[in-house]
């Protein structure tokens, strides 16, 4: 094996998806504590400096026009080489959310223990059951009062479609909480303080056999967990690592990120049932890592004028196969040109590092002088593929824009044309008006305030937001329909995107529902496919 497929071998390259508030960044920051990356505990922006980053958004750091706050961490962790992708939740969730799980080969899926699956976790799990990657399910805070677990394993199911496999089991939670029993060893972890993670805490394993556990578990507890693993090992899934593989059965774990309780056994078992960098489709056939010498990319997110005095751009890649090297020459497929690839960085957690090499699985952001889009190839194969495109995500918010100055019409659509192309915002025109007025769709809010800030600071445009009520979007998939024929619902609206597709807004999800009830055949899809 040569030294680059060791490498690429190596790689272990996830997101960790969560709805805000499940105990993503503490995972995350534990995750690291094992990495050796930090010390201790608290080291990592935590949540107080995350918000304090969305406030300094507006005050100190607008000529950046866009907070960074995507970032991938990197760390070695026994033989692995791990790349963390962080997904920007809270008013930071956008686009680029969803983008990143694009670039990622696996999902670790935090849930709280108290709560079950909620909005954020089941928009989040949509995009990777589209990528059918494999997605492992923390279930977090056990040491805090939890549901039932039956019924969180059954809401993840119903609610998510993807059955489950416990890999272990809690006993208890709360104050009642004694640890998890492992069903494959049948062993059971004790549960206990760890200083809240400011050390790596030793657990204390003991077999379920061994009479001296009723010295740590009481009688009644041991009584309920035999019944619960007697239910589970007659009704549960057992494991198959093909359906992990293939997104269709997610091993859950039971713990405790903030008491660092769990948390290596869950890293150990996941690295080792999940996947190196995965092959990907191109126009020429799957590419896969594991066989292809060549060095290939594709840009998955852009972050625009973090320097405002130089224009500059950063566009982030995600590498598929070969070796990447500094100041190296690659082929932009779709810009039809030989490029250098110079200035590679890499977002780290104490900021950005230079890098002067980085292998298939890895994340670099490239100085963009302004030619990639999202979903570019870049390759030093001499078969010029390119990867299959990132699709457009559905919007959740809308406005109707205008500009207050009708003279700088050409700034204003110069303007929120780049925008658009940069993948911050998705613009939609009506059928019968021209581009004077423009519906905008957004991910997120704070997306709103990126293009007025931008359309100001760069455009010298100002414009005024008259928010829509429209929540729903869908892709019309039928290429033969006509859209004048579409009968829909009082509060549908028919609007066309950049790439002239049809699409449909509505209100309520019930007017969905009914406007497919009332056209047969019509296929609605919640992703605009390339
Ligand atoms: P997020 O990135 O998913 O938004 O969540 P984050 O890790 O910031 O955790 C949200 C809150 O939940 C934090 O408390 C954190 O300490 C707490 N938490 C995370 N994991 C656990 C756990 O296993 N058990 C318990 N009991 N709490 C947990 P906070 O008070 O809101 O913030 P902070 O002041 O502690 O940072």
């Amino acid at each position: 094996m040569s030294d680059m497929i060791k490498e690429i071998k190596k790689r272990r390259t996830f997101a960790i998806i969560s709805h805000p508030d499940a105990g993503k960044t503490t995972l995350t920051e534990k995750f690291l504590l094992y990495g050796g990356v930090i010390n201790q505990a608290g080291s990592v922006k935590g949540k107080a400096t995350a918000k304090h980053a969305v406030s300094d958004w507006m005050d100190i750091e607008k000529e950046r026009g866009i907070s960074v706050t995507s970032s991938v961490l990197q760390f070695e962790y026994g033989d692995c080489c791990i790349n963390i992708l962080d997904t920007p939740g809270h008013q930071d969730f956008s686009e680029d959310t969803y983008r990143t799980l694009m670039a990622a080969d696996s999902a670790v899926m935090v849930i709280d223990g108290g709560k079950g699956v909620e909005a954020q976790t089941r928009k989040l799990f949509k995009v990777c059951a589209m990528r059918h990657i494999p997605v492992f399910t923390f279930i977090n805070k056990m040491d805090r009062e939890a549901r039932d677990s039956f019924d969180l394993l059954d809401e993840i199911e119903k609610e998510l479609g993807i059955p489950t496999c416990p890999v272990n089991w809690p006993i208890g939670s709360g104050s009642l909480f004694r640890g998890v029993f492992e069903r494959e060893t049948r062993t059971i972890e004790l549960f206990e303080d760890t200083m809240k993670g400011t050390r790596m805490g030793t657990v204390k394993k003991i077999s379920f056999d061994d009479p001296g556990i009723a010295e740590y578990v009481e009688d009644e507890a041991m009584e309920q967990l035999q019944e619960e693993i007697e239910l589970l090992d007659g009704a549960g899934a057992d494991f198959d690592q093909a359906l992990v593989d293939a997104g269709e059965l997610s091993p859950v774990f039971f713990g405790s990120a903030l008491m660092n309780f769990g948390v290596e056994s869950f890293l150990n078992h996941f690295l080792s049932m999940t996947t190196s960098p995965l092959p990907r489709m191109s126009d020429q056939g799957l590419i896969d890592p594991m066989k292809e010498k060549d060095f290939s990319a594709f840009v998955f997110k852009i972050q625009a004028n973090m320097n405002k005095a130089h224009r500059d751009r950063v566009a982030f890649m995600r590498i598929c196969s070969g070796e990447f090297e500094a100041g190296m020459d690659a082929f932009h497929v779709q810009g039809g040109k030989k490029i250098r690839l110079s200035q590679p960085q890499q977002m780290m957690a104490n900021g950005r590092k230079m890098i002067d090499r980085a292998y298939g699985g890895d994340i670099i952001g490239i100085f963009d002088p302004g030619i990639f889009s999202i979903g570019d190839t870049i390759t030093t194969s001499g078969d010029r593929y390119s990867y299959e495109g990132i699709p457009t995500f559905a919007p959740e918010h809308f406005a109707r824009v205008r500009q207050v100055d009708t003279m700088k019409r050409k700034q204003f659509i110069k303007g929120i044309n780049q925008i658009a192309q940069e993948g911050a915002i998705q613009i939609f025109q009506e059928y019968n008006t021209g581009m004077e007025e423009i519906i905008v769709g957004v991910v997120g809010v704070l997306q709103f305030d990126v293009l007025v800030y931008r359309l100001r600071n760069e455009y010298n445009v100002e414009i005024i937001l008259e928010k829509l009520p429209y929540e729903h979007i869908r892709w019309v998939e039928n290429t033969d329909l006509d859209i004048k024929e579409i009968r829909g619902t009082s509060d549908m609206k028919k609007v066309k995107d950049l790439k002239g597709r049809p699409l449909l807004l509505f209100i309520n999800s019930w007017s969905v529902g009914m406007t497919l009830d009332r056209n047969e055949g019509l296929i609605l899809s919640e992703f605009g496919k390339e």
